[in-house]
């Protein structure tokens, strides 16, 4: 059976600040998609959300870039916008760059990944869904879950995953993509995919059944309103079991908190801690950037599930490392790298104070 997997997300206002979302709200994106539901638009549906983002997890028989599920989620995310102003949330509407919807939600603020698959016997996929970074704060996991042997055993040991997988990267700046195939062109990929400010995976793919493994949101909201208005909070989905890496090969990159962009006004680095769901409310500094995994069988495109992934001890340990390094970051106060470099404060609100001082520089 085909069915489309839609994960569409937005920051539609914040409570408190920026620090996570309030329950109304999320009421009224499940009545929304419930509604949905019953019209038969959707199989099935779950609402969450990381911080101050709102997260959409939709079944459909519609094909990826649907009119109709794009639609859905717009309407959703203006119908929270409308009691985000009316409980006077912060930001509300914040991810919401136009006024009215234009046929596809990608170009307008809200973070997209969807893929189109045929529903194995035992469908696996784990979502991952982050607040306080950016696009491209999955390049580092996804490289270790589909290219490094040192994270996925099955790379090694398993004859169904042995000839590797190719990642499609996206540049963010030139509105470019190229394909590279893992493991012989590692070195070449890497160039590229260490850089994750401008080049973010945006799929993943198995090279011998040419199935997909994994998709992510790759917007730049910065980038496409031209000024700074919250960071992008990517989503992403990876397939997980038989072909495609087993669950524990999945979150295991996460134990390394790994340093992203985002944190205090979208500025910072800081390290990227896995947290279960009721713990991805960042507060401290805004902060630290938070990942929640949510684990899912499909059956006949019902969503069973979630599993909280992160809800385990075992992450205790990689979260108090993220602690640690995040109280160092933070001794740095105004000063690179914790604060992002230049050419990336370009797209905060530091021009403005730039343009203030603009007279006052003269030649030496
Ligand atoms: P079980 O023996 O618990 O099914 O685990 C199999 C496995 O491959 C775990 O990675
Ligand atoms: P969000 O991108 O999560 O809205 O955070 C913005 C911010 O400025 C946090 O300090
Ligand atoms: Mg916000
Ligand atoms: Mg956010």
């Amino acid at each position: 059976m085909k069915l489309t997997l839609s994960v569409i997300k937005a920051d539609i206002g914040g409570y408190v600040g920026h620090s996570a979302s309030h329950p109304k709200i999320l009421d009224k994106a499940q009545e929304c998609l419930k509604a949905a539901k019953k019209d038969g638009l959707l199989i099935d549906f779950h609402v969450t959300n990381c911080g101050d983002d709102v997260q959409l997890i939709m079944t459909h028989k519609k094909g990826e870039d649907s009119e109709a599920i794009h639609k859905l989620a717009w309407d959703t995310f203006v119908e929270g916008t409308k009691l985000a102003k009316k409980l006077r949330l912060h930001g509300a509407g914040q991810d919401l760059l136009s006024d009215a919807f234009s046929g596809n939600v990608k170009a307008m603020g809200p973070g997209v990944a969807e893929m189109e698959i045929e529903e194995r016997q035992a469908e696996t996929v784990i979502i991952f869904m982050a607040d306080k970074t950016s696009a491209g704060a999955w390049n580092m996991p996804l490289y270790k879950m589909f290219a490094d042997p040192f994270n996925t055993i099955g790379l090694v040991i398993a004859g169904n995953m042995h000839g590797g997988f190719s990642f499609e990267l996206h540049d963010v700046k030139e509105h470019k993509k190229i394909t590279f195939n893992a493991p012989e062109e590692i070195y070449d990929m890497l160039v590229f995919m260490g850089a994750p400010g401008r080049y973010a995976v945006k799929a993943v793919y198995h090279r011998g059944t040419g199935e997909v493994a994994s998709v992510s949101s790759t917007q730049r909201l910065s980038k496409m309103a031209g000024r700074y208005v919250g960071k992008d909070d990517p989503v992403c989905i990876v397939r997980s079991q038989g072909n495609f890496p087993a669950v524990g090969e999945i979150l295991e990159p996460f134990t390394m908190p790994a340093l992203v962009e985002g944190w205090m006004r979208g500025s910072h680095h800081g390290p990227l801690m896995p947290v279960a769901q009721p713990q991805a409310n960042p507060s401290r500094f805004d902060g630290p950037p938070r990942v929640i995994s949510y684990g899912f069988q499909l059956a006949d495109g019902k969503l069973v599930g979630p599993r909280d992934m992160f809800d385990d001890p075992a992450f205790d340990e990689p979260r108090r490392w993220a602690n640690q390094a995040a109280e160092y970051l933070r001794r740095h106060g105004p000063f690179e790298p914790h604060r992002l470099p230049l050419e990336e404060m370009e797209y905060t609100t530091m021009p403005q104070v730039m343009k203030k001082l603009e007279k006052r520089f003269v030649n030496l």
